[in-house]
């Protein structure tokens, strides 16, 4: 179950965090796996970690260079490329009032732009892959349980994400109408025990108005049905199953890992 056997993949934003342990996992399953990121040291460790089955590539995610090169690399190293990761986000913890347009504006280029380059510059590499697979090529686009309900902490955050879910359903129904066997589902994590999660509890103790992260942090697991935050782990399988042949028939549909939180 699961497997990932012969098949390649492209991961934005994978220098850590989901992304890194994403790749982790893919590798275990049997992938070979393309680290993009901007932050090149972690980024190299990260890969270096991973032995031959991976390679790490600068990728800022906003830039139709950068994908078009990270494309071509993943293809030169390892052959094709069956697997997209859009995983690359940033988080940014302000109300409305308190946002700028600078600020809204790279939010938008890093979750939005971002989402839609990699699926528009890595969609020829997928496609000729898809060709070559009995189940087709697979896209996973990192979303949020923030693009599902609205968001406490982070209302343009939560706009971005939800422009993900639907463009996912988008694309999905685009590749399918044009017969590309390109499956495109998203992933809707909750509170996870990433950098990005470490800024959310900072913005839920800002707002508390007590700047105690371990109070909101326990306000956040109070909430949980299943009682603890996620692990990137915890993710990670999701992304590895939706990218996996055992995923074939899924497309345009949302997965959701999160304790149970939207559950109530
Ligand atoms: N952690 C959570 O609680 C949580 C919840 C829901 C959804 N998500 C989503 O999961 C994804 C991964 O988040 P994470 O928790 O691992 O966060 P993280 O901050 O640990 O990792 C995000 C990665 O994206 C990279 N990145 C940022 N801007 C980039 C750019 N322009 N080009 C390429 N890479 C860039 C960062 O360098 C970092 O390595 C994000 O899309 C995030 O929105 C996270």
């Amino acid at each position: 179950m699961n497997r990932l056997d012969g098949k390649v993949a492209l991961i934005s934003g994978a220098a850590r965090g989901i992304g890194g342990e994403t790749a982790r996992l893919m590798v275990e399953a049997g992938a070979k796996v393309a680290i993009g990121d901007v932050l090149d040291e972690r980024g190299r460790e990260t890969a270096r970690g991973l032995g031959d089955a991976a390679i790490y590539l600068h990728l800022d995610v906003t830039g139709e260079e950068d994908w078009n090169a990270a494309v071509a690399a993943t293809v030169g190293r390892f052959g094709k490329l069956d697997i997209l990761v859009n995983n690359a986000g940033l988080f940014l913890g302000k109300d409305i009032e308190a946002a700028t347009l600078a600020e809204w504006q790279r939010l938008c280029a890093v979750n939005l732009t971002g989402v839609f380059l990699g699926t528009k510059l890595a969609l020829p590499a997928l496609r000729e892959a898809a060709q070559q697979s009995p189940y087709g090529s697979a896209i996973v686009n990192l979303a949020s349980t923030a693009g599902l309900v609205g968001s406490t902490q982070d209302p343009l955050y939560s706009m971005t994400k939800g422009g993900v879910t639907l463009f996912t359903k988008s694309a999905a129904l685009e590749f399918a109408r044009k017969n590309y066997r390109i499956r495109v589902n998203s992933m809707h994590p909750g509170t996870i025990d990433t950098d990005m999660g470490d800024q959310v509890l900072v913005t839920r103790a800002r707002n508390l108005g007590t700047n105690d992260v371990e109070v909101a942090r326990r306000q956040v697991i109070d909430r949980l049905p299943i009682g603890r935050m996620g692990t990137p782990t915890d993710i990670a399988k999701g992304i590895v199953f939706l990218a996996s042949d055992d995923a074939a028939f899924m497309t345009g549909a949302g997965l959701v890992i999160d304790g149970g939180i939207t559950a109530q």
